[in-house]
């Protein structure tokens, strides 16, 4: 069976759930955020130390002011009213992206960075205002700054997800199949599963299928 460390998700369908079910796109994140709680919980059942959701893209500034203003509303009462638990929980957070939101978010993240520091059952990494392209560039600016040779390990080491195993798996719902500028570099060798349900609808029996699916892949790795 394939060992499974890191799971990365592509959280898409929020807003085409929030119109179909109760006519606003907003309320389609709010759902989509149980989704999130429901996932968390049943990846540290399933005992995988890493996972990284893509909440908010470098591309997602180009929405309509009302939606990123509700989807970092949504994102300051997470993390001011589910830090404890996931603190208790030992979850450890991580926000890979460009940190530069209001004073109040980046004081909320760095808070909550802090206080889950040295959790090791999950860690969750949670892309926000992330773009993959600009994170190479950045590492790869950091490189010659230093001048340390350029190699992939060396490059690995100085991307946001320094510390973490590459994501063995790759799940994107809302059945649309494409990267999105989401860690290109990460997922060099990963599986990907396209699901077709909205990320609303997502739940953990669908997340088990696709792991119990990965177990049995014959993973290569380029040999035969
Ligand atoms: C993509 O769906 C989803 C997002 C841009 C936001 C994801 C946010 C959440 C799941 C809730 C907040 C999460 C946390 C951790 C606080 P879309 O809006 O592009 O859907 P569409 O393709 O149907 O328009």
């Amino acid at each position: 069976m394939n060992p499974l460390n890191h799971v990365a998700i592509i959280m898409d369908g929020n807003g085409r759930w929030g119109i179909k079910h109760k006519n606003s796109r907003n309320q389609g994140h709010k759902a989509g955020l149980n989704t999130v709680e429901k996932i968390i919980r049943e990846t540290i059942n399933q005992k995988i130390k890493y996972l990284t959701l893509y909440a908010f893209s470098t591309e997602n500034w180009k929405r309509p002011k009302k939606e990123i203003n509700y989807l970092f509303n949504l994102l300051e009462s997470f993390l001011q009213n589910k830090i404890e638990d996931l603190n208790k929980k030992n979850i450890k957070l991580n926000v890979i992206g460009s940190k530069n939101f209001s004073k109040k978010l980046n004081r909320l993240i760095s808070a909550s960075e802090k206080k889950t520091s040295k959790n090791t059952t999950l860690q969750i990494n949670l892309a926000l205002n992330y773009g993959s392209k600009i994170e190479i560039i950045n590492a790869l600016k950091k490189l010659r700054k230093n001048n340390i040779k350029l190699n992939e390990t060396n490059l690995s080491k100085y991307l946001q997800t320094k510390n973490t195993p590459d994501p063995e798996i790759l799940i994107r719902t809302g059945d649309t199949k494409r990267l999105s500028n989401f860690l290109l570099w990460q997922l060099a060798y990963a599986e990907i599963f396209f699901e077709k349900k909205l990320w609303p609808d997502f739940d953990e029996k669908d997340y088990i299928k696709i792991i119990n699916k990965f177990k049995k892949i014959k993973r290569n790795f380029g040999n035969i």
